[in-house]
């Protein structure tokens, strides 16, 4: 199978998420090209992910050994992270991605947060100093320069409220092609979704699982009592019962798995389906964002409460 087929906008219904903790390029490296040969297309990276290069290298080497054709045969995201959200600094970032993974273009360059921090502010702690003014406008144009230029073939945001995209839309030249946001079933994202259908934005779903074991994520999602009597009464896993889920809402997802089963395990979810009854005990799911951002909050930034920052979607 090839990643589950793709939503009308190009993207692969199915990705490999790469946010690890700590740099681990040979690791990100060998799990990148054991997911091409298992049918994994998209890959998902960031600058603030430090996993660019080994994914390039992955690719390379999928060429080399035939497991694909070709690059363009693979579906590369990455994102301009808030210390290069200045107007000035979002192409040459995006240089700096394309030369870390020694590629020509992405297929999708995507604002990380609507957020800006000082220039140069790449690595934690961030302190609420490092924050600055958030220019949405500017920060869209230099984006919609580096779609002009071919060096993204699409370009679009992650974790953006329904506000925030309004907001975009109305100076916008070239509209977002995606929406990348937490969406499991403990953060269903429905007033998000609809928006989002009615405005022709893909919805790209990350931490599908919650990201449990990290330290932005939470057990709440793989350790649900529901999600459990699910899986177990239709002899699958729970992140099997959670990505179907995420894949029966329309939208796309990238899940993070570095473990060979795991990956498998996790492409295994396009034929069989939740039915009527298993939804409706899912939308029943008491709802908590998993990811708050809340280090992006601060008296001197743009979102001076969590309200700010989601817009009241939280
Ligand atoms: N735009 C943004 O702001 C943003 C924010 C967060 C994440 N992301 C992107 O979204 C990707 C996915 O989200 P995420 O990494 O936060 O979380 P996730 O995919 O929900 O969860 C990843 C965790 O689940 C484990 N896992 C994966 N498959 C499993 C399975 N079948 N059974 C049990 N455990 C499993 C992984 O461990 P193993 O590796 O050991 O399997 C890892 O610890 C990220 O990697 C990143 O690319 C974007």
């Amino acid at each position: 199978m090839s990643a589950a087929g793709r939503s009308p906008c190009g993207l692969p219904r199915i990705g490999l998420g790469t946010a690890v903790q700590g740099p681990r390029p040979d690791a990100v490296r060998a799990a990148a090209l054991r997911a091409m040969m298992l049918g994994y297309r998209h890959f998902d990276t960031a600058a603030h992910y430090a996993t660019e290069a080994p994914i390039g290298e992955a690719a390379a080497e999928a060429v080399r050994e035939g497991v694909v054709a070709s690059r363009d045969e693979i579906f590369v995201t990455s994102k301009v992270w808030c210390a290069d959200a200045h107007p000035d600094r979002v192409l040459p970032a995006l240089r700096k991605t394309l030369s870390n993974l020694q590629m020509e273009y992405v297929d999708l360059y995507m604002v990380h947060w609507p957020v800006t921090m000082k220039a140069g502010k790449f690595t934690a702690p961030y302190t609420p100093e490092d924050l600055e003014p958030f220019d949405m406008r500017g920060v869209w144009a230099a984006m919609e320069e580096c779609h002009r230029l071919g060096l993204a073939k699409s370009i679009g945001v992650c974790n953006f409220s329904c506000k925030k995209l309004e907001t975009l839309l109305s100076f916008a030249t070239i509209p977002p092609a995606v929406n990348q946001v937490e969406i499991n079933p403990v953060w269903q994202q429905r007033k998000l979704r609809e928006f989002c259908r009615d405005k022709g934005i893909q919805l790209c779903a990350y931490s599908p699982l919650g990201a449990k074991g990290t330290h932005w994520g939470s057990d709440s999602v793989m350790d649900s009592g529901v999600l459990h009597e699910i899986a177990k009464s239709k002899g699958k896993t729970v992140a099997q019962v959670c990505l179907r889920w995420v894949y029966e809402q329309g939208d796309c997802l990238i899940v993070k798995s570095f473990d060979e089963s795991r990956m498998k395990e996790n492409l295994d979810i396009v034929d069989w389906e939740l039915t009527e009854e298993e939804r409706q005990r899912i939308s029943k799911i008491p709802q908590r964002k998993i990811n708050q951002g809340r280090r992006y909050v601060s008296e001197n930034g743009q979102y001076k409460s969590l309200e700010e920052l989601w817009d009241g979607e939280i």
